[in-house]
């Protein structure tokens, strides 16, 4: 019965490209086009932000259309654009890229220490992580084992959970929650099993599976969509509520929480080959490319279930997320039919409908992606962290090919 739903999903996909419908597969120059056009966009934005004599990093761009920085202090989405510098320098094996990455993955060291939120796992993970593995750093392996040390402050372990959020300011101070944990979590336990393999101290590995063990019991649907914020009693363990944060409504799938989905269990069957990791990056999977409100060219809308579709903004992070979590669920399951939905979320990426044009979109790769239409936050901008992903998804892609 698996196996049918998933062939049939990936014989109609198929057949929409026979059929002449949007999106096309790629040609077999796509590689080599999307990689001159990143390197191209990136060395242009790059010869701006090293007119600064401080060290900038590109987030998004503001509704005056300015460049937004990330703070270097505090921002989740700090490392994306260091990693993205280590996905160009691996895609085009030019040196000017390596000492740039080095340059601006080196400005977060003082992230390592970061014990205020869950993201150190994004920030140290996309810039320190990839500088070991594409650029053979070894000088940064104690800076991802302190980050580990870090994240596992956040460990509650009569819940088992890590907590996301704090909750005694700001906009998360007003919503009665005493340990949330939101879906994006599952992205940092990669930072957890590196550290466990860098340092041999299983304690890391440890937290990231109970913390994928309690996620897969707690945040689930039977459809098996997944709940953006499960807030958990740290004395209890209990459950006391689900809800979103950045979603249309609690009970509604949040389109980048559905791709924080299959990108973090699969990401976790790579570390552990627990079959029940992959049989949730699978359901979701199931989930989102049979729903109706999936467009055809499959960059999703920003939540499954907003009011106004079709007239509601794509994300087109999500779309890039996915795209590269796909190719390695292709890999992990040898289910073919996976890479094919990548390559045709790649294609629609790479057209000229969401990849800006040589000198746009303040340098950046992607438009059309939303940060958090709840607190109205970069609605239908750039991100660094599509362009990120995206970059991912076309290493993955090469290495497959
Ligand atoms: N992790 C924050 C977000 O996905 O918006």
């Amino acid at each position: 019965m698996k196996n049918t739903i998933w062939t049939g999903l990936g014989l109609g996909l198929s057949l929409w490209v026979i059929v002449g419908c949007k999106p096309v597969r790629p040609t077999h120059d796509f590689l080599a086009d999307n990689i001159k056009f990143a390197a191209n966009q990136y060395k242009a934005q790059m010869e701006e932000l090293e007119k600064s004599d401080k060290i900038c990093i590109p987030r998004t761009v503001k509704p005056d259309g300015n460049m937004q920085y990330a703070s270097i202090g505090w921002d989740w989405t700090a490392g994306f654009y260091p990693g993205s510098l280590w996905y160009l320098y691996n895609l085009t094996e030019e040196e000017y890229w390596k000492s740039l990455a080095e340059k601006y993955t080196e400005a977060l060291e003082k992230m390592q220490y970061n014990t205020s939120h869950h993201d150190v796992g994004f920030i140290i993970g996309c810039s320190y992580m990839n500088g070991i593995r594409m650029g053979g750093e070894e000088k940064y392996k104690p800076v991802v084992v302190q980050a580990a040390k870090s994240l596992s402050t956040r460990f509650r372990p009569v819940a088992g959970v890590i907590q996301s959020w704090n909750t005694q300011k700001g906009w998360q101070s007003e919503r009665g929650w005493k340990c949330p944990v939101i879906i994006d979590n599952m992205m940092n336990l990669e930072l957890l099993f590196e550290a466990t393999r860098l340092s041999g101290d299983s304690t890391f590995y440890n937290i990231a599976v109970s913390h994928a063990d309690k996620t897969l019991k707690n945040h689930f649907r039977k459809d098996g969509s997944s709940y953006h914020v499960v807030d958990y009693d740290p004395e209890t363990g209990e459950v006391r509520s689900r809800s979103t944060a950045q979603g249309y409504a609690d009970e509604s799938a949040w389109a980048r929480g559905q791709a924080w989905v299959i990108y973090g269990y699969t990401m976790c069957y790579r570390y552990t080959h627990n079959p029940a990791y992959l049989k949730q990056a699978e359901r979701t999977y199931n989930f989102i490319f049979t729903h109706t409100n999936m467009p055809e060219d499959l960059v999703p809308y920003w939540d499954y279930d907003a009011l106004n579709i079709p007239n509601e903004p794509r994300d087109v992070s999500s779309a890039a997320i996915t795209a590269s979590a796909l190719y390695e669920l292709s890999s992990a399951t040898r289910y073919a039919g996976y890479k094919e939905t990548a390559d045709l979320i790649m294609a629609s990426l790479a057209s000229s409908a969401y990849r800006a044009e040589l000198g746009d979109n303040q340098g950046f790769l992607l438009m059309h992606s939303v940060g958090s239409i709840p607190h109205g936050n970069e609605i239908d901008v750039p991100l660094n962290y599509a362009d990120y992903y995206f970059l991912e998804a076309l290493k993955r892609k090469r290495d497959m090919e």
